[in-house]
């Protein structure tokens, strides 16, 4: 193949030997959230850039570096989705949804979009699972949440998950402690990495993320959220604590974990895998109480999660093969149309049925059914047709019309 069509860079195909776990992840995730109540939503792949610019905020890498811009023929500028959150709360006033019962409940799973350095885990195209409960306050929200998360990677059996676990409390004691946070990252300024140190007005928050030794030493003795949530805050935190505990949910204490999205207020949480390296994160969330008015509704409190599909594959592992065929035609020379007749007629009845479509003599027919995993071949030749049990060995001959009922 010529190099000028390989696959862009950070994007990567799905083969049929990866597709059943992924398609596992996607079965379990459905069958958990929908058994807890959660409704499928699916919004396009591409929206207004402003509702990113608006609702993902203005100043965190997302909107400044990473996102898939372009003008369609009206000379609008789209994005291709970078997050799952925005387009929800979009969706949820542009239908209405405030007018049904409140929280909403909702789930989804899909391509998402980030303009980022390709690494291991890292991709341009990448999957989400997300869930988004829209229209409560309660910590019953933020903990059913997380409780969903974390049973869903238990049930997965990601090895090695930790849950961190922070509140960034609401919009006012916010602004205060960012205020008290740059005012004490200037006091300190000449020991912080050149980028913290430019960043000090547009997101003093960055610099815990920071890797250098000088601002991680800074940032070892500086004000923490936690010591300033405001009494609600606090309180709101203490419950959704207690619920985890409650329910046996292990989590870390992080006071210094920054999400990289702007819209969270209050709770804020992530699930890491150790086994992940560098990118570690596999799936996190918290609640955006602010957003739905950001997007020019009316004041709704939210929360809500997404798991990243890759870096569970990742983490697991492990490459499932599809099942095999439960029955393989394999046909002598001149039975070749009776073969394909016979296969759409066991498919008919529900059975997993596949014949040669390459022209192999009968031997290479026996040795393509042996490696496609199937449990029975059914040989036509020589006017009979026998039934062959891949395991055992054991043939009988059998009459073709009733293959169908001798396997069920
Ligand atoms: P996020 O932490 O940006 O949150 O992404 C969620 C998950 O998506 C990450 O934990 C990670 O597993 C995966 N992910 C993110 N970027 C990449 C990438 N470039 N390549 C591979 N996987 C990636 C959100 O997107 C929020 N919308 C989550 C949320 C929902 N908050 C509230 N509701």
């Amino acid at each position: 193949m010529s190099e000028k069509f390989k696959a862009p860079r950070g994007t990567f195909d799905v083969l049929p030997e990866q597709e059943p776990l992924r398609a596992r992840i996607e079965q379990l995730s459905r069958q958990m959230l929908e058994r807890a109540g959660y409704g499928r939503i699916d919004t396009p792949a591409f929206e207004v850039t402003e509702l990113f610019a608006r609702g993902v905020g203005e100043s965190t890498d997302i909107v400044q570096k990473q996102m898939f811009t372009f003008e369609d023929q009206g000379g609008r500028s789209l994005t291709l989705r970078p997050e799952g959150t925005a387009p929800i709360c979009r969706a949820y006033l542009e239908h209405g949804m405030q007018k049904l019962a409140q929280p909403v409940k909702l789930w989804y799973s899909g391509p998402f979009f980030r303009h980022e350095r390709p690494q291991a885990g890292r991709f341009r195209q990448f999957s989400q699972i997300g869930a988004e409960v829209i229209g409560s306050d309660s910590p019953l929200v933020d903990a059913e949440l997380i409780l969903l998360l974390s049973d869903l990677l238990s049930n997965l059996a990601v090895p090695g998950v930790r849950l961190r676990l922070g509140s960034l409390g609401t919009p006012g004691a916010r602004a205060a402690y960012l205020d008290e946070l740059r005012g004490y990252l200037r006091s300190r300024e000449a020991e912080l990495s050149d980028e913290v140190r430019n960043r000090i007005e547009a997101n003093p928050l960055r610099a815990f993320d920071a890797d250098d030794e000088g601002t991680r030493r800074v940032m070892d003795e500086a004000p923490t959220m936690l010591e300033r949530l405001d009494q609600a805050d606090a309180e709101h935190f203490d419950a959704v604590r207690e619920l985890l505990d409650r329910n046996g949910v292990e989590y870390h204490l992080d006071p210094t974990l920054v999400r990289g999205l702007d819209y969270y207020t209050r709770t804020v949480f992530e699930f890491e895998c150790e086994q992940l390296g560098a990118q570690s994160g596999i799936g996190g969330g918290g609640r955006y109480d602010g957003l739905i008015e950001q997007l020019g509704g009316p004041a709704t409190p939210a929360a809500g999660w997404a798991l990243g599909v890759e870096r569970v594959a990742l983490a697991l592992g492990q490459q499932e093969s599809p099942p095999g065929a439960d029955v393989f035609v394999v046909a002598a020379e001149g039975g070749r149309e009776g073969a394909l007749a016979l296969v759409t007629e066991l498919r008919r009845a529900g059975l997993t049925a596949d014949l040669d479509l390459g022209g192999r003599a009968v031997k290479g027919q026996m040795k393509q059914a042996d490696r496609a995993g199937a449990r029975y071949a059914l040989i036509l030749a020589e006017g009979k047709a026998t039934l062959r049990d891949m395991g055992s060995g054991e043939e009988h001959e059998v009459d073709p019309a009733r293959v169908a009922e001798e396997l069920a």
